[in-house]
């Protein structure tokens, strides 16, 4: 695991998503060959609602890793008129289609659609975003075997997990701070930190003296959505840093095509947190590759628990 530690100029160890991602995806392609020649393929659909660009990326991502994986996979593209009864008949047709084991709606859904209702529609066990309540239940009471976990804590712990193994840290009895409490990230994040024993704080938007809560946290887990919003300064000397983030900002120049540059940066002040952190994920090529490779390791367990 020590290949996906790279050294950073500022000091920090950056963990390389990437590699780390290349690797999940090698184990599910070698697990989906040993379930093929048992007559089960894994199936992925992929229902987009609209022509948000960003998600016609996204899901464009997901089905060509399915495949990459060996797996069945289905893309439904539906109109921005869409209403719910008509993706609600979707995902039901989905649900009782034993060629899928996974199903995974693209958010965010157009506003005629009640996103909730429609999540809660698709069969717990085809659930492989995870955010059906019967997953979410399942983790909160600690059973992972069960449970289907979201992508993005699950590939952020494993990102954690890698960068604790090389500095010969263990997650158990150390100070977390989980900075977001989405229901995508946030919380699962917490659940999972805390199932490995971390002792975890979850800081939101009103949160009082962030940066004294950051500054005595050994793991910092960033997933507020807001660029740089997590000062480097306040990083404990020796922190771990996950940062979640994938936000777009302006950039210096001009494309090729005459638009005006942009960049990604991240939730954490990557240059200043770089400098004092053990080890930090940079952005991009951190947690987001991680996230569509848990997705498949998803779908895989899907699978073999339905096989
Ligand atoms: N939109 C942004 N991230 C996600 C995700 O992880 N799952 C789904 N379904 N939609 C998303």
């Amino acid at each position: 695991m020590s290949d996906v530690l790279i050294q950073s100029d500022q000091g920090a160890l950056l963990i390389d998503g990437k590699a780390v991602a290349a690797q999940v995806l090698a184990e599910v392609a070698k697990g989906a060959a040993d379930l093929i020649a048992q007559g089960v393929r894994p199936g992925l659909a992929v229902v987009l609602v609209g022509e948000d660009p960003a998600s016609q990326v996204y899901v464009k991502s997901k089905g060509k890793a399915a495949e990459t994986c060996g797996f069945h996979s289905v893309q439904h593209t539906l109109g921005r008129e869409t209403t719910q009864a008509e993706l609600m008949a979707l995902v039901e047709k989905l649900n009782a289609d034993p060629a899928i084991h996974g199903i995974l709606v693209q958010l965010p859904l157009p506003k005629q659609i009640d996103a909730q209702v429609v999540l809660e529609t698709i069969s717990p066990a085809k659930d492989v975003d995870g955010f059906h309540p019967v997953n979410a239940g399942l983790l909160a009471i600690g059973d992972r075997k069960r449970a289907l976990v979201p992508c993005t804590p699950a590939g952020s712990l494993i990102l954690l997990q890698a960068a604790c193994l090389v500095l010969g840290c263990p997650i158990a009895g150390q100070n977390a701070v989980v900075i977001g409490r989405s229901n995508i990230v946030g919380k699962p994040m917490a659940q999972l930190l805390l199932a490995e024993s971390a002792t975890v704080t979850m800081a939101h938007s009103r949160t009082r003296d962030l940066a004294d809560i950051v500054g005595r946290a050994d793991i910092v887990v960033a997933a507020v959505g807001i660029p740089e919003m997590i000062k480097g300064a306040w990083i404990k000397p020796g922190a771990i840093v996950i940062d979640v983030g994938i936000n777009r900002v302006p950039g210096e120049g001009l494309n090729a095509k005459g638009e005006p540059k942009t960049r990604l940066v991240g939730d954490v002040e990557f240059s200043a947190a770089a400098v004092r952190a053990a080890a930090i994920t940079p952005v991009p090529g951190g947690v987001g590759p991680m996230t569509i490779a848990m997705l498949m390791s998803n779908t895989l367990t899907a699978a073999r628990r339905k096989a």
